[in-house]
């Protein structure tokens, strides 16, 4: 479902708790509009980075010419590579002069397809994050501020089990987790955004997995991140 509007605050929540990704189109992004949007989940952060739109830093630029540059990134969750939480983010397209797309996993429908042994183990399994070790020698606070969450990760929104991993940012693991084989057993469920004009992206950082391909083009897209109000 695309929305076309952005006053109608109870659907695009309910949209988001139901399937954990909001597609929205209104035909224009401006920095207004997706602070607006992200504020209907919690709490914005604040962006370290340099490439922020707005003063309040709130909006941060992502580009081939940034910190992920235009290179492929796997497999992860926004969640896991920074010290602080990231709930949820809301990506915005901006300009590319090819087609490109971003890839997500409903690590819900993940979990679901797991037998009740499997959901049981995983519910004892803590992994640790902490970003992609090449940004360690520039950013030793995201290995300093590891995280640490149970595989079998409950939502503290919606209740739900879901098959909570990053692949990209793990750095270790506490029993035997085959972290391959559980790549192969999402992406069956993995579908592709194409951006277009206008799309706006809101996504569950504890329910999807998302990675994308890299690019050759100039690419630009708007970011931020948010934190869920009722979360402690
Ligand atoms: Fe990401």
């Amino acid at each position: 479902m695309i929305i076309r509007s952005i006053d109608n605050v109870e659907k695009i929540r309910n949209e988001f708790i139901e399937h954990g990704f909001v597609h929205i189109n209104v035909g224009k992004v401006t920095v207004d509009i997706v602070k607006q949007i992200s504020k209907y989940f919690g709490e914005l952060k604040t962006f370290k980075q340099e490439t922020y739109m707005g003063e309040e830093k709130q909006v941060l630029k992502v580009s081939e010419d940034a910190i992920l540059s235009s290179n492929a990134v796997d497999w992860h969750r926004d969640m896991c590579y920074d010290p602080e939480e990231c709930h949820g983010s809301l990506l915005a397209f901006i300009e590319c002069d090819t087609e490109t797309y971003t890839e997500f996993v409903d690590c819900n429908i993940a979990w679901d397809h797991l037998d009740k042994e499997t959901q049981d183990y995983l519910k004892t399994v803590t992994s640790t994050y902490a970003g992609k070790p090449i940004w360690w020698d520039t950013r030793p606070d995201l290995l300093k501020d590891a995280i640490s969450r149970i595989i079998g990760y409950e939502h503290p929104i919606t209740g739900q089990t879901t098959l909570y991993f990053s692949p990209e940012t793990m750095v270790h693991i506490d029993k035997p987790f085959q972290t391959r084989d559980y790549v192969l057993h999402c992406e069956p469920f993995a579908f592709k955004h194409y951006w277009h004009p206008g799309d706006i992206l809101v996504y569950d950082n504890i329910r999807m997995l998302h990675r994308r391909p890299a690019f050759n083009c100039h690419r630009v897209l708007w970011r931020t991140n948010f934190n869920y109000e009722s979360y402690n």
